[in-house]
């Protein structure tokens, strides 16, 4: 009954940290709680979207009418996206390790001995760049850039470098992780749009209605 220009349309959208294991009780991960991820997805839903949310591990509810897949690292992460192709758009929200322990040990690493273990890493799969240069490309391919400082230049920057599409520019100089509000600029071919700091909830509404204008607009073409 609600305003559902969405409709027809599939959504993706990556949240959430990836773990990397070490072992089976440790592993290396990024610091993301999913809240934004997740918040796009219902958003998606919410504006009449099939939407498929690939998480990592996360202590969150599924938003309603979101199809989750739930996985833990960046390689599993990878598949499950390939997986849920084709779409119409791919918001790729998830902080993925960039890189990942070069062995993984069967046995728990005893402490025993003098020196600590050292880790040797080997780099994870970039899934965004990956999918804005596969042949399921989707038509509306967003990326997200976690920035500390130089925040649209750096983001900017990654926009070309991952050809994506828009790249959602993240302030997280201040408490954003885990937190309930955001600051972000949305960075598109024609600029750059300041959002002002509000609930996570309310960024992913306006992300996703800025996403339903452009294929309206497509579609009116
Ligand atoms: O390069 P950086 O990690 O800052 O890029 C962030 C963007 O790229 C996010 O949209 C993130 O979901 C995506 N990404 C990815 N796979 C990776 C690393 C980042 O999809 N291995």
């Amino acid at each position: 009954a609600s305003y559902q220009p969405l409709e027809g349309r599939h959504v993706l959208v990556t949240a959430g940290p990836t773990w990397e294991s070490i072992d089976p009780v440790r592993y290396i991960a990024n610091r993301s709680s999913g809240k934004q991820g997740f918040a796009i997805a219902a958003a998606a839903a919410a504006l009449g979207a099939e939407v498929t949310l690939v998480a990592g591990p996360v202590y969150l509810k599924t938003p309603a009418g979101v199809k989750r897949v739930d996985v833990e690292s960046a390689e599993e992460m990878a598949s499950a996206v390939k997986r849920a192709l084709p779409c119409d758009v791919a918001v790729m929200v998830a902080a993925v390790s960039d890189w990942r322990p070069k062995e993984y040990r069967d046995e728990k690493i005893k402490k025993r001995g003098s020196a600590p273990p050292a880790l040797m890493l080997t780099e994870n799969p970039d899934i965004l760049t990956n999918l804005a240069a596969g042949k399921d490309r989707p038509a509306l391919v967003v990326g997200f850039a976690a920035e500390t400082e130089r925040v649209i230049d750096h983001a900017k920057q990654k926009r070309k470098r991952k050809a994506a599409d828009w790249i959602i520019a993240n302030d997280v100089s201040g408490d954003v992780m885990g937190g309930d509000e955001n600051t972000v600029h949305i960075i598109t071919t024609d600029g750059v749009e300041n959002l002002k700091e509000m609930p996570k909830a309310e960024v992913a509404m306006a992300i996703m209605t800025r996403v339903a204008d452009t294929f309206q607009a497509k579609a009116a073409e």
